[in-house]
């Protein structure tokens, strides 16, 4: 037992801008720092959650710059709030999925995550935190929307100080814990209250997990044979310790099969989004044209290992494709789904191959608006069993978050299953299981256009420029509903702006993105990011569905360029944004 701790109401008044994203709160560090930013928020978060008193979360980050001084401050405000126990990720270490893993299993009242995502890290870099519910989800925007209130009516926040220490409120009661360490280390208050900080192994509860879905003797064979290799590109992220355990320890893989596997507080000055352009290290490396020792399999994680980029020899798979093929072969390929699926769900400007899939199995197919938060409920239901989402997130119900590390196991499992009785030598690729899949279900060319950090100004012109051309196509609709884009030759059959209507507990969210669907399935659609930190980043979606297998080996930028050239002429993008080309291209 340690010391004594006394709590101190302190002073503050509300700080605009603390409006929670697609993903929590993310800014700059500089801006967290402020002082009373972050205990604001944490305040209004606690302030808005029932049951608070006596119960027990989880805290953990992606290892970002600042993760450790706030994880300190975290804990001091969650004591005075009447949390009875904290458990904090080893070194204050939780990659996203794993937090959602250790909520459940030890059925916690929630988690609190920081993390700015893929964003990049560092004193002049992004910082974030967000919270997750019971289910380990993201919370909805129920809780979010009660927060929001909070920061802007805020006027003292809980802090557990030093007993005795009157003149001020910096020291730190529980700066006895070294966070490095794992135990269970109890205080208590002068009114009597306890308190317990319980640091845990970062990885123990999510990769026992991880066990218990995949076949890992399966996957070991996979390692063993002479024609696989693989490549893990950690991008000095939250994943290069679980991905050594996993890929490493347990599957056999030589040590240098994870790389970048260090993490790094500033991620090495990178920005780690597991992409084409932000893994270029990696997409080169899997490139048997310029490297001779290109893996049969590369893939990657983001900063707090949510997210993922799955790479064949010389390949890329879309994440709306990676998402398509493991709901194809879930049931053959990987025991935990050894049951089938009842449903499938994908964000909305996530193009629509695993809706093939879902058709010709006759399951559920769902359509949600940007975030993961929106597959919760589904997945609570029993609704659907796996999701994804064009921003390289893939998951499924054994947590509530996506999960790099685990899209990567379905893809081993994937190639273990369909070469269980290759030989040695005909190993078959990742590149032939995706166009055998194409021919069974056609393919939906893709591509996402960004234009990051664009003055906001200009970001909200643009969406009200395409609007207007919205209203003006339906203003000039035929009696049939059918509308034209300009001179393009293909009916439109919808273009709105997407709201979604939750199908469990029936809430709405209105304005998701302004959509064209073409009659043949094409798609265009241009979205405000909601989880940059500063300006607008705008989004451009472009879809093509494409059945002729001759024409589906298409280069996707080749096959998209028609739609998308009418994309910017009917947006007035360039001269709107000022930029000629995108910022980044996936
Ligand atoms: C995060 C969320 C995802 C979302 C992505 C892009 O990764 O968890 O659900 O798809 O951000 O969101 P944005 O609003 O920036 O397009
Ligand atoms: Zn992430």
């Amino acid at each position: 037992m340690a010391g004594a701790f006394r709590v101190v109401d302190v002073k503050t008044s509300p700080i605009d801008g603390q409006k929670t994203g697609t993903s929590g709160l993310r800014k700059k560090v500089a801006e967290f720092k402020k002082p009373n930013y972050l205990a604001n928020w944490v305040q209004s978060l606690f302030s808005s959650i029932d049951g608070l008193k006596g119960s027990s979360i989880a805290l953990g980050g992606d290892g970002r710059y600042w993760n450790k001084d706030a994880v300190r401050i975290i804990c001091r405000i969650a004591a005075a709030n009447g949390v009875a126990k904290v458990l904090v990720g080893q070194n204050g270490i939780l990659c996203t999925p794993a937090l959602s893993a250790i909520v459940r299993r030890r059925e916690l009242l929630g988690g609190i995550i920081l993390t700015a995502s893929h964003n990049p890290g560092g004193p002049n870099a992004d910082f974030g935190i967000k919270y997750n519910v019971s289910n380990g989800g993201p919370a909805p925007e129920s809780v979010t929307d009660k927060i929001l209130t909070n920061t802007k009516t805020i006027s003292t926040y809980g802090m557990a100080c030093v007993e005795g220490a009157e003149a001020g409120t910096e020291a730190d009661p529980f700066a006895s814990v070294d966070l490095s360490v794992v135990g269970t280390t109890e205080f208590k208050s002068i009114d009597g209250a306890a308190f317990t900080i319980d640091v845990v192994d970062s990885a123990a509860d999510y990769v026992e997990l991880l066990q218990s879905m995949f076949d890992f003797e399966a996957l070991k064979a996979l390692f063993a044979r002479s024609d696989f290799s693989f490549l893990f590109d950690a991008m000095s992220g939250v994943t290069g310790p679980y991905a050594k355990r996993i890929f490493v320890e347990l599957l056999g893989g030589p040590a240098d099969c994870v790389m970048r596997g260090e993490p790094l507080e500033d991620f090495g000055g990178a920005h780690p989004d597991p992409n084409l352009t932000y893994a270029a290290d990696l997409v080169a490396s899997c490139d048997p044209k310029k490297s001779s020792s290109a893996p049969a399999m590369g893939a990657a994680s983001d900063g707090d290992g949510d997210r993922n980029m799955i790479l064949g020899r010389g390949f890329f798979v879309t994440p709306s494709d990676s998402l398509a093929v493991i709901a194809a072969k879930a049931k053959v390929a990987i025991p935990f789904f050894k049951d089938g699926l009842t449903g499938v769900a994908r964000s909305m400007p996530t193009a629509s191959a695993v809706d093939h899939v879902a058709t010709k199995m006759g399951i559920s197919c769902f359509e949600t608006p940007t975030g993961w938060k929106f597959f919760g409920n589904l997945l609570d239901a029993g609704n659907a069993q796996i999701c994804g989402e064009e921003s390289f997130g893939t998951g499924a119900f054994h947590v509530r978050e996506k999960d790099g590390i685990f899209a990567v196991l379905c893809w081993l499992a994937v190639l273990a299953h369909e070469n269980a009785s290759t030989k040695e030598g005909e190993l078959i690729s990742i590149e032939s299981i995706v166009s055998d899949h194409w021919k069974v279900y056609g393919r939906n060319f893709f591509s996402r256009y960004d234009y990051e950090e664009v003055d906001s100004e200009a970001g909200a012109q643009l969406m009200a420029t395409v609007t207007k051309v919205q209203e003006d196509m339906a203003a000039a609709a035929d009696s049939s509903g059918s509308m034209t884009l300009g001179d393009f030759p293909v009916k439109v059959t919808t273009a709105d702006n997407f709201s979604y209507t939750d199908p469990i507990d029936g809430s709405v969210a209105k304005g998701q993105g302004l959509r064209f669907v073409f009659a043949d399935h094409s798609r265009l659609v241009f979205r405000l990011s909601g989880t940059g930190s500063s300006g607008a980043t705008i989004r451009l979606y472009a879809e093509q569905y494409e059945t002729d297998e001759a024409k589906q080996g298409e280069d996707a930028q080749v096959a998209l360029k028609p739609l998308i050239d009418l994309a910017l002429k009917i947006s007035n993008l360039t001269e709107i944004t000022g930029r000629s080309s995108p910022t980044v291209i996936t």
